[in-house]
């Protein structure tokens, strides 16, 4: 038993063809987050630090992407794809300092858990020289089998392409992570893995049956099914964001929130909603948004990189895209965008609005069909407006411009300058009175329509 630090090698370099996309299969997002970033989300919180990647060429965007992600990690790419043994023997350098344990994991399995990766850890560190993490599939179609003999000892993994009607009807499955007790360990498997069979490839799993034939003590760690799927296509990737969805709303509601119809409101990997916080059905959190204690998200709102502030009420029906920020008890109500603005304590935009580049005062009243008319067709400008302020309906607040604190708006204004606290400020033409002119028009038109 060491004490040495564990690797984890994730390998992402296969072209996820059955994907049909350009994107990097690793890069295809779950609750917002690229798998990948959820694969080394898991190896953190099972206290893996050392962290090898394993790219294509032309995979730099997978690079960047996850260098961004994960804190101490090195990247390698495996020049053609020539399976997975081929893919962790591009990490050959980082294996080869690698005196702890080795865990393989793959980045198109981003449900994993870190209860999981613990496990594994464990089975190394207790002298176990390999460990597999299996599964029992209820449909274990494209999976490799695990073969267990008489005694319960695994001898070896089958890949389906290979496997024998009997082979295919074992539903234990490899979920494709793998823990070794070194590194040294595992590159010794490695040099001796050929590729005869279906695919023409390496198999990572053929280190399996070679292990067992050197006598060496194997050990299966199992999990739960769900956790462990495969992301090979974009069905199996609406299933795995079915699972996440599930997962990330029973956290919510562990934390204290309440959801009327919790299978109608999507969440980000990275949402974060304080307790007493109620959520109608239908709303949905894009990345980045905090939500603050108690407050109240009507049906159908839709999120991005938002801040909602303690006690604000919004919806139905409103958007809030990158920079909002609801102060303490402010109203959002229907049919309303906010974008890069802050609205302030017990602020209210309550109909059919949009508030652009802007900065909203405590109290200030936003009167319904008001608009920041914030771009020029070139650059973006602000709008202040003061606390207290009251905006009359269907203004056009031309930016840049300031309302002082505490001024009114008339109805209908266009607002091209600065408007002084405290001032009312209008710009509508003056209303004209024509005195029975109605009441003469319909007669006038009647008289004609007899005659004629
Ligand atoms: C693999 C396993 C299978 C297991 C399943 C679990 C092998 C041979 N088979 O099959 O036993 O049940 O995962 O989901 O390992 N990759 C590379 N380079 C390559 C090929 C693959 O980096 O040359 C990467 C892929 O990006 C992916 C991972 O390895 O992240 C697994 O490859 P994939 O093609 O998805 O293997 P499966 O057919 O799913
Ligand atoms: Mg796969």
């Amino acid at each position: 038993m060491s004490d040495a630090a564990t690797t984890a090698v994730i390998l992402a370099a296969g072209k996820g063809t059955r994907m049909r996309s350009k994107l990097p299969k690793v890069l295809h997002r779950i609750a917002n987050a690229p798998m990948l970033a959820h694969v080394f989300g898991a190896a953190e919180a099972a206290g893996i630090k050392e962290k090898a990647l394993v790219v294509g060429p032309g995979m730099e965007q997978v690079a960047e992407e996850s260098n961004a992600l994960a804190g101490r990690l090195s990247v390698f790419v495996q020049q053609e794809q020539r399976g997975t043994a081929d893919a962790v023997l591009a990490a050959k350098d980082a294996l080869a300092q690698a005196d702890g344990p080795v865990l393989v994991l793959y980045g198109d399995t981003p449900l994993l858990e870190a209860e999981t990766l613990a496990a594994v850890q464990d089975g190394v560190r207790g002298g176990a020289d390999l460990v597999v993490v299996g599964f029992e599939a209820p449909d274990p179609s494209g999976y490799g089998r695990l073969l267990v003999d008489d005694t319960g000892n695994l001898t070896g993994i089958r890949e389906e392409k290979d496997a024998t009607e009997a082979e295919k009807a074992i539903t234990l499955c490899n979920s494709g992570i793998l823990g070794f007790a070194s590194g040294k360990l595992l590159l010794g498997l490695l040099d001796r893995i050929g590729n005869d069979n279906a695919k023409g490839e390496y198999y990572l799993t053929d280190a399996i049956a070679l292990a067992h034939a050197d006598g060496l003590s194997l050990q299966i760690v199992t999990a739960d099914h769900e956790s462990l799927l495969g992301v090979n296509s974009r069905a199996e990737l609406a299933t795995a964001e079915r699972v996440m969805q599930q997962r990330l709303r029973v956290k919510a509601m562990a934390e204290g929130v309440t959801m009327t119809a919790p299978e109608t409101v999507f969440l980000s990997a990275d949402t974060e909603i304080a307790s007493d916080v109620v959520i109608e059905p239908n709303v949905f959190f894009g990345p980045g948004v905090r939500v603050e204690e108690g407050a109240h998200i009507k049906s159908f709102c839709h999120f991005e990189q938002a801040t909602i502030g303690k006690g604000a009420t919004i919806g139905p029906f409103a958007r809030l895209r990158p920079g909002a920020e609801l102060a303490e008890g402010a109203h959002i109500g229907n049919f309303v965008e906010i974008k890069k603005a802050t609205v302030g304590p017990g602020a209210k935009v309550n109909h059919l609005t949009y508030i652009g580049d802007a900065g909203i005062g405590a109290g200030a009243n936003i009167g319904a069909g008001t608009i920041t008319c914030n771009y020029d067709g070139f650059d973006k400008h602000r709008t202040e407006i003061g606390e207290g302020a009251f905006i009359g309906s269907n203004s056009s607040l031309v930016a840049p411009v300031k309302i002082g604190d505490g001024a009114y708006i008339g109805s209908g204004s266009i607002i091209v300058h600065d408007v002084t606290p405290g001032a009312l400020a209008l710009s509508r033409p003056p209303q004209e009175e024509k005195a029975d002119w109605a009441t003469r028009y319909k007669a006038r038109r009647m008289k004609a329509k007899q005659g004629g």
